[in-house]
Parts: C-alpha cells; structure tokens; sequence
C-alpha cells in the first residue's frame, strides 16, 4: 500500500470508485445475529443502510423481525425499535443476492490448542457462494468473525470461489476486517473505533469498504488497509497487547499489595500519564475474562507455534491471569471467619449479561474448592453464571437481603449498583469488604467495617495482616 492509505476519504477516492464503475454500499446482509452481529445490524439501520440479517437461529430471526433484541446490549432495544423500517431477519442466504456487501459474524470457537474452528465460517461461505452464482454484478464479503493468519485466504476466498464458479478480484472482493468492541458498549464502539481494520484481497475490495466506513462510523475514524494476513495478525495482536497490560497493572496491585503504603492506583495513574504507555486498562484488579481476551492471547500464543516461534510473552500472560483467582482466594480465606463469603459480580465487566471467563465464577468455585460456603449475586449474569458455578454456590437475587446476612463481601465486578454498598445499600456493622476495585473507598475510615482493597497496603493494614 502506498502512504496515500492513510488520507481520510477525499474526492480521490470517489474518482477511484468511478473508475471501478461502482456505487456505493447501500443494502447489507449479516450473517449471524448473536452478540456482535445483531448491535452491528441495529447499528447499520440507525445509520440509514437496508439491511437483511440472516442466522440459522430461529428465535433470534422471528425476534428481530418482531422488533425484538435477539440479544442483551445497551441501547440495542431502542435502535432496533426506531429502525425497524430497514431490517429484514430470514433464515436463508437466497437474498444476498440482492445486497452489495455480506458480513460474517458467525462463531469461530476456540480450539484446544488455542486456535480458532472455522467451520461455521466455512458453511456460511458455502451458502453465500450458491446465492451469488446467478448474481451479475460485483459482490463484496467481509469477514468480521476473527480467525487465524492463513485462514480468510484458505477458508473463505477459496470456498467462495470454489462453489460459486467465480473469480476473487473480479467478480468478487474479500475484507477481513475485525471489529474491537466491548460488550456492554458495542454499539457505541462500532459507531465510534479507534481506528478502521481492513485486510483487502485488492484494492477495489479496500476501496469499498473504506468509503462504506465513511457513512458508517460517527466519529471520523481513521481506516488502515493493508493486506489480508497482516489485518489477521493485526486483530490478535491488538488484544494481545492489551492483555499484557492488564496483567502488568495485576502484577503492580499484587506487588502493592505487600508494600506498607502502597496504593497501586497512585502508580498506575502516575505511569500512565507517560504517552508511551497511557492510562487505558492500566488499573490493577482482577483477571480479565469474558469471549475475547482470554481466548485472543492464547491464539496469539498458538500464532507463534505454527511457526515454530515460542510466543512467551502470550503464553505467560495466560498464566499469570489464570494465577490470580488462586492469590485472591488466599486473601479471602485469610479473611473468612465464618467460612462464609458473599461475591459480588459474576459478570467479566459491568453492563453484560455474560458470565465467561469471569473472575467472580472463577473466585466462587475456587473458594467453594477451599471448602468456604459462598453467596453470590450479580445484578444481570446469574442466569449465565448458573451453568458455570459450582452446585454449591447459592446465587442470591436480592442485593439488599444478601448483604445483610454476610460478614465477608468480596467485590469482583465493578457494577455501579455495588458503587452504592453502605450508602442505599445497608451493610451490617462488623462486616469486612474486600474491594478488587477500589468502588467502596468511602467505607474505608468507617470504623464500623473492615476494609480492604486490592493494589492497597494502607499503613500496613493489608489483607495480609488478617483481621485487627
Ligand atoms: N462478542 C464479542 O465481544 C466479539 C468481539 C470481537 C470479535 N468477535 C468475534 O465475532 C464472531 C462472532 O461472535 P459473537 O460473540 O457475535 O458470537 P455469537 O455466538 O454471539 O453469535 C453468532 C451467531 O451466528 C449464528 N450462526 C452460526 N452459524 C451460522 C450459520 N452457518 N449461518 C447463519 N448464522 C449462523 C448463531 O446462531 C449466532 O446467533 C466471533 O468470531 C468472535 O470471535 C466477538
């Protein structure tokens, strides 16, 4: 690519468009409705795209064509309801056909060895190429769903090609191009990216698709084009990072933790005000989890491997993650007089429904392991965190009732509502809290409770120390 790449969009590229004897993007399909897929939908009809969602899902086709969110999001319910008018939902792929541009949003599950299956990238492929063969006109297939180097060239170009008779480049063009979000605020991301990922079979595939992301995003952002495998390695390399730099900001809290004095909030701040590093996911709690951190850095480890490179840094971040649910459960136990402990958060973040890879789900069955009786609550992921917890666990709905029968709180999950523990919400007098994100700080010099936090070695008084 030439440095003409990183222009914002200008007339050149309306004249390069012209030359291809294109129109813009105007009618989408989707394919996959699931927690990506469908704010992505929502997203593209509030934008003012015809757009058609496909899935093979049945209740999540007949609730978008009800105007009903197929799932959990902010904001979702209320961009689905105003733009109903331009949202079709089926459940065959005949009408790709009449779209300029399919997305796949379709699962890719992680693999034992750390990889990614492409088989529902491979059978929605298939079904795509059978509907655009009698197509005339110029296709365009974007892959969102994330995948390993090699496979958008191995996977998917040569599944469309095969089983449409049609030629890559020609009568069709491929983008990999991955979307960061976060659950919780995935609609505000996909309007507003830091930065547009796009991997282009040729440039008029590229071409397309940046002026597409022209209408699309609110927030003028920056598209970077490049060729396939680098956007594949571009995508794991960017939560790689990220993870790495969680765990710095988790190794800090711990090494704070012993220090008489030390508060890892006043470090991070400190460090992060140093523009080689800032300030973003630099605050030392707990481990990440959720579908895409964990899952993206052992990816990234396995990236390495097929090379036959040791992509240490990946692999220890795994570990060191995983390592401290165990550290936690050490204080805990240290602090548990009754053997009893109330968890607070069993969400991976605030704002989700989604319980995987959580540090609460994996802090209530390890402490459950040490023999403790643990208490849990959540106000949107019980239901998810169910199937994931232990038998034992006793998942409590009413926040104010669970408080008031527990010595020992932990909180895993900063949730606004905890935010409000001992002020709307009342605690008992003696209790002792255990913050892993410093949301309770006004309970600290309250002398009716016990307060510690992670990263937080306040005069010596650390979880350390035991109970005064
Ligand atoms: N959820 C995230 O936070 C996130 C973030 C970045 C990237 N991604 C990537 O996006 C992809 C999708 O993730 P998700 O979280 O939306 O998954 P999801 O499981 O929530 O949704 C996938 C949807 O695809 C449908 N589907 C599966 N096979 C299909 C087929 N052959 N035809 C039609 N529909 C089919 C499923 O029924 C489901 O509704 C994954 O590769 C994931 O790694 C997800």
């Amino acid at each position: 690519m030439n440095n003409l790449t990183f222009l914002p969009i200008t007339i050149q590229s309306y004249t390069k468009l012209v030359r291809y004897g294109m129109k813009d993007i105007d009618r989408i399909s989707v394919v996959g409705l699931g927690k990506l897929g469908a704010p992505f939908v929502a997203a593209l009809a509030h934008r003012g795209f015809e757009v058609i969602g496909i899935d093979n899902d049945e209740a999540k086709v007949r609730a978008l064509n009800q105007g009903k969110a197929p799932v959990d999001e902010p904001e979702l319910q209320e961009l689905i309801s105003k733009n109903i008018s331009r949202i079709i939902a089926v459940g065959d792929y005949s009408k790709i056909t009449d779209t300029d541009v399919t997305f796949f949003l379709v699962p890719t599950p992680s693999e034992s060895t750390g990889g990614f299956s492409t088989k529902y990238v491979v059978s929605s492929a298939k079904a795509s190429a059978e509907a655009i063969k009698n197509k005339k006109g110029y296709h365009l297939f974007v892959l969102t769903s994330t995948v390993m180097p090699g496979d958008t060239e191995k996977k998917l170009i040569s599944i469309l090609e095969s089983s449409s008779g049609k030629k890559c480049g020609k009568d069709f063009g491929v983008c990999y191009n991955p979307e960061f979000i976060a659950l919780g605020s995935v609609i505000h991301d996909l309007l507003n990216p830091d930065f547009v990922l796009v991997g282009e079979s040729d440039s008029r595939a590229g071409e397309l698709l940046e002026r597409f992301y022209s209408r699309f995003c609110e927030n003028k952002a920056r598209t970077v084009r490049m060729n396939i495998i680098n956007a594949e390695i571009t995508k794991l390399s960017v939560n790689s990072f990220v993870t790495t730099k969680i765990t710095f900001a988790n190794m800090l809290a711990r090494i704070c933790s012993g220090y008489s004095g030390a508060d890892s909030d006043v470090v991070t701040s400190a460090i992060g005000l140093d523009s080689r590093i800032g300030r973003k996911y630099l605050k030392g709690a707990v481990a990440y989890g959720g579908p895409c951190f964990p899952r993206d850095n052992k990816a990234m480890a396995e990236v390495g491997r097929r090379v036959g490179e040791n992509a240490l840094l990946a692999v220890t971040t795994d570990e060191e993650n995983r390592r401290i649910t165990s550290w936690l459960a050490d204080k805990i136990v240290s602090l548990s007089k009754d053997k009893k402990v109330l968890i607070l958060g069993l969400s991976y973040k605030p704002d989700t429904n989604v319980a995987e890879e959580s540090q609460g789900v994996y802090l209530a069955n390890e402490l459950c392991r040490r023999g403790l009786k643990v208490m849990a609550h959540d106000p949107k992921a019980m239901n998810d965190a169910r199937k994931r917890l232990a038998d034992s666990v006793e998942l409590c709905d009413d926040l104010d009732k669970a408080l008031e029968s527990s010595e020992l709180i932990v909180v895993t999950t900063p949730w606004k509502d905890y935010a409000g523990i001992g002020k709307e919400y009342e605690l008992s007098s003696g209790t002792t809290i255990f913050d892993c994100w410093r949301i309770l700080t006004h309970l600290e010099e309250d002398s009716r409770f016990h307060y510690y936090a992670v990263g937080v070695n306040k005069n010596g008084r650390s979880c350390e120390n035991g109970l005064e």
